[in-house]
């Protein structure tokens, strides 16, 4: 029966790991998969994340399943995270958490919900996105559709946006990022989401907020404004929450659905279809990670070491975007390269050809996605020189 199946490449981001640790260029640098890395090129364990897993060691009572939802404590402490201490919809019942595994986990759940649930419904995404929404929208049988974001000109195409959501069907499913746009890293000013909000009212579009870097833009807060305006001012959404980077919990699959309708009872509603697209998928959430961010968020030390911790993170990110336009500047690349001291987050369109990309490992060793995605946490001072070489080497 397997002989009829055929390899496929693997996945390109992922897929960057493995050829990169197999590179011999003692020179070589990761700009590829998105995950943080500190001076050092390592991804550490945040101390906060250290001390609630000694707790968690000591304290730990079982291994039983946790349920559908996850743990309660969990998503107690997600909600205001991600919607605000003093959301009117919290204390409205309006919203409701289901712990997933990762981001990924909740896009699934999402997407599985919205095929089960909302029938008919046509999903829309940024071009570019991050290229797992189009495996995992697919994979649930969505009907997908993208509209533009970044123009031919590597510059945020938010008039193109603009008019590509006036024209999506009435109640369809229009995906956002909340912040640090993977994989451009251009933003929205708080002006144009004022104006997608309006839009999304006149077209009575359903958001699916992706909400994967909250703290790694401009701040916790901060970076949620755009999620919060829509939640306050529409009936319903859905956000998908992740801890992978902002607690560094990459491995253990730590993130949230979270659910905002009407009233009360309708959340009930969608809450029980939830539990069961959960159930259906994989039944119980993997626990460890959601108890690491339950036990930092619930203790007001931990919770302030960890702010400690993700802002340095930030700083760091912000800082070496600076210092990579200004690396390139003695080649006279510093006003091409600008908008990477723009962009927001880990990841940067850096306006490199697929072509550029390709030189750029073969002859350098620097690794990035095709697209001409870097993440800029890959860069360090010891290494911003040599990489500054190489971009303007593959820019002759
Ligand atoms: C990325 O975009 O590099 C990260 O979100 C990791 C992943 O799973 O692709």
């Amino acid at each position: 029966m397997f002989e009829q199946i055929q390899r496929v490449p693997g996945d390109a981001i992922l897929g960057l790991i493995e050829a990169f640790n197999k590179d011999t260029n003692p020179n070589k640098v990761d700009l590829g998969v998105g995950v943080y890395r500190d001076a050092k090129g390592t991804t550490p364990i945040m101390r906060a994340v250290k001390e609630a897993e000694a707790l968690l060691l000591k304290n730990e009572t079982t291994k039983s399943y946790i349920g559908s939802h996850g743990d309660p404590r969990y998503g107690n402490m997600i909600l205001p995270m991600v919607l605000g201490e003093d959301s009117p919809i919290l204390a409205a019942g309006r919203a409701s958490a289901t712990q997933s595994p990762g981001g990924t986990g909740a896009l699934r759940l999402a997407a599985d919900f919205i095929h089960s649930q909302l029938p008919g419904k046509g999903i829309w995404v940024s071009d570019p996105t991050w290229p797992n929404h189009l495996g995992i929208f697919q994979a649930a049988g969505l009907k997908l559709s993208k509209y533009p974001y970044v123009d031919a000109e590597n510059r945020l195409d938010f008039d193109g946006m603009l008019a590509a959501l006036k024209q999506i069907p009435v109640g369809d499913v229009v995906v956002l990022h909340a912040c640090c746009h993977n994989p451009s890293g251009f933003d929205l000013s708080h002006e144009q989401w004022h104006d997608v909000l309006k839009v999304v009212q006149e077209r009575e579009l359903l958001p699916l907020v992706d909400f994967a870097y909250q703290g790694f833009g401009d701040g916790l807060e901060e970076d949620a404004f755009g999620v919060r305006l829509l939640a306050e001012n529409l009936d319903e959404m859905l956000i998908t929450s992740s801890c992978s980077k902002n607690f560094g919990l990459y491995r253990e699959r730590t993130g949230c659905m979270i659910m905002v309708a009407r009233n009360n009872e309708q959340m009930e509603n969608v809450r029980s279809q939830m539990a069961i697209v959960a159930r259906e998928n994989y039944s119980n959430p993997p626990a460890h990670g959601a108890a690491i961010v339950t036990e930092i968020l619930e203790s007001a030390e931990l919770a302030a070491q960890w702010r400690e911790e993700l802002t340095e993170m930030r700083d760091r990110i912000n800082g070496l975007r600076r210092d990579f336009v200004e690396a390139l500047a003695p080649y006279g690349l510093d006003k091409k390269y600008a908008c990477v001291g723009e962009q927001r987050g880990m990841f940067s369109y850096t306006g490199l050809t697929p072509e550029q990309v390709d030189r750029l490992r073969d002859e350098f060793g620097i690794y990035m996605v095709r697209s001409g995605r870097a993440n800029v946490a890959g860069l360090a001072n010891e290494n911003l020189p040599y990489v500054a070489k190489a971009i303007a080497a593959v820019n002759d």
